[in-house]
């Protein structure tokens, strides 16, 4: 059985004490959600602190958006792998298409955060995904796939057991355009083909997210799909009761 999870990326959005409520929130109403669902929230790096004190034996578990790439140093301006994990986080999201488009992280430099995050026992939720441009030009299938060959592969067996993989195509990101389950399913398919090819029956076990304007309208239609397995939510996880909904959509 795979896990089924929700995770929440903030970006960069709440003040400490906004991140605080948001994630009391979250916490106040996860009983209403099958306990089937995960729960991870990924406050920006000021309140990472504050919102795991917060969640303390509420079951939900706390992510950072990124960390450095080199484990020390003077790197003004970096966080350390190290650093997120002593706060008592233990996912970390890579790669996410605004790092890769803003701030040029290449399929070299994810390499280096991977054994970063690895090396500190933070599972990495590896973000992939195509823009408008090469969903157009019916690239999608192959833009993925090397996202995956040159990050992915380059794991152990044991790493990649603990690796989460999200979905994101960039043309739906906070566009309020979302792929339809079809197409999800579609390419989440294939993901897990091409994790197969490199780490055979293992790859059944790995959560694979759907992310791109999902909210609680649609996520039930999404996750229904077999190799959905939750979702990274922007935008709708920045409302608790949005956040929740969303986790709803696995009872549907
Ligand atoms: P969105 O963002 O839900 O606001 O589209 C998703 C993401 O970028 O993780």
């Amino acid at each position: 059985m795979r896990k089924k999870i929700v995770a929440g990326n903030w970006k960069m959005n709440t003040l400490p004490a906004e991140g605080v409520e948001l994630a009391k929130g979250v916490a106040a109403g996860k009983s209403s959600v099958c306990e089937c669902v995960n729960f991870i929230v990924c406050p920006p790096f000021t309140h990472l602190s504050q919102v795991v004190e917060t969640l303390k034996g509420s079951g939900i578990a706390v992510g950072a958006q990124n960390c450095a790439a080199e484990a020390k140093g003077a790197y003004t301006g970096e966080v350390a792998a190290s650093m997120i994990a002593a706060l008592g986080c233990e996912y970390v999201i890579l790669g996410h298409s605004e790092r890769r488009q803003y701030y040029g992280e290449t399929s070299e430099t994810l390499n280096r955060k991977m054994e970063q995050a690895y090396a500190n026992n933070l599972a990495p939720i590896y973000c992939v995904g195509e823009n408008l441009e090469e969903r157009e030009a019916g690239k999608h299938f192959d833009v993925v796939k090397a996202q995956i060959e040159e990050v992915v592969y380059n794991l152990t067996e044991e790493q990649f057991a603990k690796l989460v993989i999200a979905y994101e195509p960039v043309w739906a990101i906070g566009t309020g355009k979302t792929a339809t389950a079809e197409q999800a399913q579609e390419i989440h398919a294939y993901i897990r083909k091409v994790l197969a090819e490199k780490f055979g029956a293992a790859a059944e076990n790995t959560a694979i997210l759907y992310g791109g304007s999902c909210k609680p309208s649609n996520a039930a239609e999404i996750f229904a799909k077999e190799d959905v397995d939750g979702g990274l939510i922007g935008g709708a996880a920045l409302k608790a009761e949005d956040f929740l909904a969303i986790g709803k959509g696995f009872e549907a």
